[in-house]
């Protein structure tokens, strides 16, 4: 069965906590939050003190997507606040062992993520050593994108590393998922769908959060 992480990045910001709460009682395993800079993607949205104080309002497993340049600077804000996965980008980074390590200190899981036009081979070695990896489906930066199919031969190679690993290491994919294309991630490997638009821009939370998970 996947996992469903909604991305709170097209939820109600006024709403957070009840947006947050609405998810999780109709099947969303995860919450996805993106965390941008304006350095790294051209986007400025959430910080560690927002990632605190939904972390007082629930127990649900926050999954911290990093878009940021330096993340070495704030991963022990973002794991003290209470995130329970942090993903940094291998394009922001030099040295991705150090920081993986950096983050299971934290106490934290770790994961490894790439643009569209970025090569798996940049993370291929060190997709033994984190917990997931992330193959974006769209140029990180906003909400609403539509998906980039290029990119699943991509998470299919990903998905086959992760199977000589013989560990359990997520696959998740992130931009522009919606019900037309939730089966063919699926196939592909996936096994963790981030949604943002699709999720909180419908109507029926559990119809789509339903729809993703039966595609
Ligand atoms: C994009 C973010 C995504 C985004 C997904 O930079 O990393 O998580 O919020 O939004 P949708 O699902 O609307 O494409
Ligand atoms: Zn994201």
């Amino acid at each position: 069965m996947v996992i469903i992480a909604p991305s709170i990045l097209s939820a109600d910001f006024t709403r957070l906590g009840e947006e947050i709460n609405a998810v999780a009682a109709v099947g969303a395993e995860w919450i996805h939050i993106d965390v941008m800079d304006g350095h790294f993607v051209p986007n400025i949205t959430i910080g560690a003190v927002v990632v605190e104080n939904i972390r007082k309002k629930t127990p649900i497993f926050l999954d911290c997507h990093l878009m940021i340049e330096n993340p070495q600077d704030y991963i022990n804000a973002f794991a003290k606040a209470g995130a329970n996965l942090i993903t940094i980008h291998r394009e922001s980074i030099t040295d991705p062992q150090a920081l993986i390590q950096q983050i299971k200190h934290a106490g934290c899981l770790a994961g490894i993520s790439i643009n569209p036009e970025t090569s798996l081979e940049t993370i291929r070695d060190i997709i033994p050593e984190v917990d997931l990896v992330l193959i974006m489906s769209v140029h990180p930066g906003f909400s609403g994108q539509t998906f980039i199919p290029e990119v699943l031969p991509k998470l299919k190679e990903a998905r086959s590393i992760i199977q000589q690993t013989h560990k359990r290491i997520y696959l998740q994919i992130d931009g522009g998922i919606n019900a037309q294309n939730a089966a063919v991630v699926k196939q592909h490997g996936a096994d963790v769908l981030v949604a943002a638009s699709f999720i909180f821009h419908s109507k029926d939370y559990k119809a789509a959060i339903t729809q993703l998970k039966k595609a």
